[in-house]
């Protein structure tokens, strides 16, 4: 069960008459199992993965001890787009199609099957593209300044986690919000302190610490709209990094428009964004070449390959 006290930590309201609904989340949050933490094995695998020395033998040990999470690779691994041939174990697998691909899918399996369960009216069809694709760019983007850290993929995929339970336990004020939003073009996050008071990087914090996600991760989802934010600048690790990634990716995202209605349009170069340039700063850039409608291919691949 999360701990009530942790979770308030991220549900602190920005309009003190709308208390009620960070209080709501909180309780509702706390009171049964709604994100159950992710498995022991993706867990471990997030943590193996931070280190570049990482061999094939240890990540398929820990995925071996999860016989859900070994289905999961396998049946992904084998569909198309990805080795497209019949993979029948994992050490075949990571062969075929390497540790950072079977990384993706065990992460994206392992995310995507803790919200299933959640009655949506909407069609989260384009939420999940949109996540997909972020996390693939949030890996781009920061390989472009040094090796991946294993946290990038993760990092990307639960960023507007906070959506879906937003959407889940307050429908009207989610569609009120996309209204508005979409009437001022300027994306949820503005508006959704207007309706709850909370935004969904603040939810999707409090849906990393159920998840017993890596801090880093939690922090980057957190503050990926402000990764300025002071709290960051006190952080000696990744934090501040993986969180402006995962910014620049999204706006990425948001110039061909592969998102759910009323998410930011974005109109400045990308060079220009000041996530981008803060990253500039911070390190030798070594180049970000990207064609944008491929990789939106890639992500629509990938996601009808998890199937979930
Ligand atoms: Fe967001
Ligand atoms: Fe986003």
């Amino acid at each position: 069960m999360p701990d009530a006290e942790k979770l308030k930590k991220y549900l602190v309201s920005r309009t003190p008459e709308l208390q009620w609904a960070a209080d709501k989340l909180q309780k509702l949050m706390c009171g049964e199992v709604i994100i159950p933490p992710m498995s022991a094995a993706a867990l471990k695998l997030g943590q193996i993965s931070r280190n570049e020395n990482v061999t094939m033998e240890e990540i398929s040990k820990v995925i071996s001890t999860d016989p859900g999470l070994t289905t999961d690779c396998i049946r992904v691994a084998s569909s198309s787009g990805f080795a497209a041939r019949r993979i029948t174990s994992i050490d075949q697998a990571l062969m075929l199609i390497g540790m950072k691909q079977i990384q993706r899918i065990a992460f994206a399996c392992g995310v995507m099957k803790k919200f299933t369960h959640l009655k949506s009216q909407v069609d989260w069809g384009k939420f999940w593209l949109h996540s997909v694709l972020v996390a693939r760019l949030t890996e781009r983007v920061a390989e472009a300044f040094r090796p991946s850290s294993g946290s990038e993929y993760l990092a990307g995929l639960l960023h507007d986690s906070g959506k879906l339970l937003l959407e889940h336990y307050f429908p009207e004020y989610f569609d009120s919000i996309v209204i508005r939003a979409t009437e001022r073009a300027c994306g949820h996050v503005a508006v959704e302190p207007e309706f709850i008071g909370i935004t969904h990087a603040q939810i999707g914090a409090a849906i990393c610490e159920c998840l017993q996600v890596h801090q880093e991760v939690l922090r980057a989802v957190w503050f990926h709209h402000d990764p300025f934010n002071q709290g960051l600048t006190s952080q000696p690790d990744n934090s501040k990094f993986l969180a402006a990634c995962v910014s620049v990716a999204d706006a990425l995202a948001n110039y061909l428009h592969t998102n759910i209605s009323g998410a930011r349009i974005v109109d400045t170069p990308f060079e220009e964004l000041p996530e981008w340039q803060f990253l500039a700063q911070y390190q030798m850039c070594g180049g970000l070449e990207l064609d944008l409608e491929s990789e939106i291919a890639r992500a629509q691949e990938d996601l009808s390959a998890f199937g979930i």
